[in-house]
């Protein structure tokens, strides 16, 4: 067990948040499982955007909460070919998120970006990158934001998401 590390940092408006998603996703690698944590309407679809736009994804990225997973080609020049994105806020139950089939979505070539994250954590694989984002009080456009880095492959590249999330 390689154990788990953390960042926190803040943005202070919505592209902030978009952009964060962008230099995050230069560092996916096929498999990774990330978790976006926090209320509704603090930034997580935003923050997806971002990271899609990193991934060279062509075309809009919505809230997926109707249809709960929506896929992505992405572009010819990103770590993965594709990216899904999953919203479990409108399941009940652990099983749901199972039949959704996450990883066998994401094949040996994509990444899954997964909204309301937490509630799928239990059975979404132990290496994870979770993000959580947090409003801060009388400041409506700031958000603080904090990764937790698990496993052996997040391990691998703490500096790196250190060095992508640094204040510029
Ligand atoms: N710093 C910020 N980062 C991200 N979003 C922000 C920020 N400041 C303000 N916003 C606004 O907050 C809203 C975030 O909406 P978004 O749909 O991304 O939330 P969400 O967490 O995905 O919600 P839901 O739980 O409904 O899926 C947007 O209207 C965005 O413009
Ligand atoms: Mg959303």
């Amino acid at each position: 067990m390689s154990g788990s590390w953390s960042i926190c940092v803040h943005t202070d408006r919505p592209e902030a948040t978009r952009a964060l998603g962008a230099a995050l996703a230069a560092l996916a690698r096929p498999g990774d499982v990330v978790l976006l944590v926090g209320a509704l309407g603090v930034g997580k679809t935003v923050f997806a955007q971002g990271f899609a736009v990193g991934l060279g994804v062509e075309g809009p990225v919505t809230s997926p909460t109707f249809t709960l997973v929506r896929q992505y080609r992405c572009g010819p020049t990103a770590p993965v070919r594709q990216l899904v994105h999953a919203d479990l806020y409108r399941l009940d139950h652990l099983s749901e998120v199972a039949d959704l089939a996450l990883f066998e979505l994401l094949g040996g070539d994509g990444v899954a970006l997964v909204e309301w994250g937490d509630v799928g954590a239990p059975v979404l694989g132990e290496a994870t990158l979770e993000i959580t984002l947090v409003p801060e009080p009388e400041e409506p456009d700031r958000r603080s934001v904090r990764l937790v880095g698990r496993g052996a492959s997040w391990a691998e590249r703490r500096a790196a998401v250190a060095g992508a999330v640094a204040p510029r």
